[in-house]
């Protein structure tokens, strides 16, 4: 059994600007199956997904084969149920005389190149059948999209802290396209070091919202962790942390995995908070926004919104739903950067390993 969901259109009320293009965006890079229509890159038509999560779920993480099969069975229906929900036809066509699509985008990399495949190659063919322009889009650049879709008023320059099973940045947005790298991991990702820290706890899969779930019931102040880096400069390093839970673990056996799970939370929250507000501070951002997997935790919101209120920061979480892998967020990049960069070649394939497209902080 696997779950689709299907995000409610944008909630803010906006004014509509019917010269909007619309974009398909469709996003198979993990094991979301994901496919959304976006109105001038901020208003969300619709957004659907199809979680692989139960799919996976036994063999403790993501298998890159079954992936990429999942992909290939469900993102037909995906894109024609994103596309009707938005008043499309399966070729794009409006279907009450409206605006028809416009463009159509695609995450081509980072990610398993077996799942982007699917993706990139149905993009592509959608965009060949149909003339339409095809996009290729950065899967991290499009997760930095969530907060302005949530909120088209948000204050740039922002500094945005993405967070995700295989990525954790700090990047300064100063405008759609224009970005600067402030920090990033050495090692680890964030969400990583929760699977992994789960993995060893026998807490379930995937692990961020199993360790936020056990540490509900746990103290956080049962194992005082080294804050990694947390005074030094804007990267950061959660391996060691990893590997000190797990000793600390085996060295413990007495000890309950909640308060286990709860103090290595506590120690991850802490450590993202504090270089996420330093950041903001030192390059005088107006604002403060989560993305990616990790930002679904709550106590990393609860005290991201908290710290940010101490030093007078707004920040800006966006919706659970939106934090996670969605095509909406992939739509939104697609229009800014068919607006910036033009079409994209229909020769390009998957990049598996593509960098975030920000020049490095000097
Ligand atoms: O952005 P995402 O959906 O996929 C990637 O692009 O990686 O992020 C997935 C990651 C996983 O590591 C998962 O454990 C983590 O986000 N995650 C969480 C929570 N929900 C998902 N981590 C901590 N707390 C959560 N509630
Ligand atoms: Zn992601």
């Amino acid at each position: 059994m696997t779950t689709t969901q299907s995000l409610a259109a944008s909630t803010a009320p906006r004014a509509h600007d019917a010269s909007a293009m619309l974009v398909l965006g469709i996003e198979t890079s993990c094991d979301e199956t994901a496919a959304a229509v976006v109105e001038g890159g901020l208003v969300v038509r619709s957004s659907i997904v199809s979680s692989q999560i139960d799919l996976h779920a036994r063999f403790g993480g993501v298998v890159p084969e079954i992936a990429g099969r999942a992909h290939l069975e469900r993102i037909v229906p995906v894109i024609t149920e994103a596309l009707f929900v938005a008043g499309l036809s399966p070729t794009g066509k409006a279907l009450d005389g409206g605006q028809d699509l416009g463009a159509v985008a695609v995450t081509v990399g980072p990610g398993l190149i077996g799942a982007l495949l699917v993706g990139v190659a149905c993009a592509k063919s959608f965009a060949f059948a149909t003339g339409l322009p095809f996009v290729g889009v950065n899967h991290l650049e499009g997760h930095l999209y969530a907060s302005l879709i949530e909120d088209p008023d948000l204050e740039l320059p922002a500094v945005v802290l993405l967070v995700s099973g295989g990525h954790t940045l700090l990047v300064e947005m100063r405008a759609p396209g224009e970005y600067r790298v402030l920090g990033e991991t050495a090692d680890d990702a964030a969400g990583e070091a929760f699977d992994k820290v789960a993995r060893f706890l026998d807490l379930g899969y995937p692990g961020g919202p199993a360790i936020e779930r056990a540490s509900e019931s746990g103290d956080a102040a049962a194992i005082a962790f080294t804050r990694p880096m947390i005074a030094e400069g804007l990267d950061f390093s959660f391996s060691g942390l990893k590997s000190a839970t797990i000793r600390y673990v085996r060295e413990h056996a007495e000890i309950a995995s909640n308060d286990v799970a709860a103090s290595f939370q506590a120690c991850v929250v802490d450590v993202l908070v504090a270089k996420a507000i330093r950041a903001a501070l030192e390059c005088g951002a107006k604002s403060v926004c989560l993305a990616g997997g990790v930002a679904a935790n709550g106590p990393l919101r609860a005290a991201m919104v908290a710290a940010g209120n101490e030093v007078g920061l707004r920040t800006f979480l966006p919706s659970r739903q939106m934090c996670t892998d969605n095509a909406a967020m992939i739509a939104a990049a697609g229009y800014h950067r068919l607006g910036s960069d033009g079409p994209t070649s229909l020769d390009a394939g998957a990049l598996p390993n593509l960098r975030f497209p920000g020049l490095r902080r000097a």
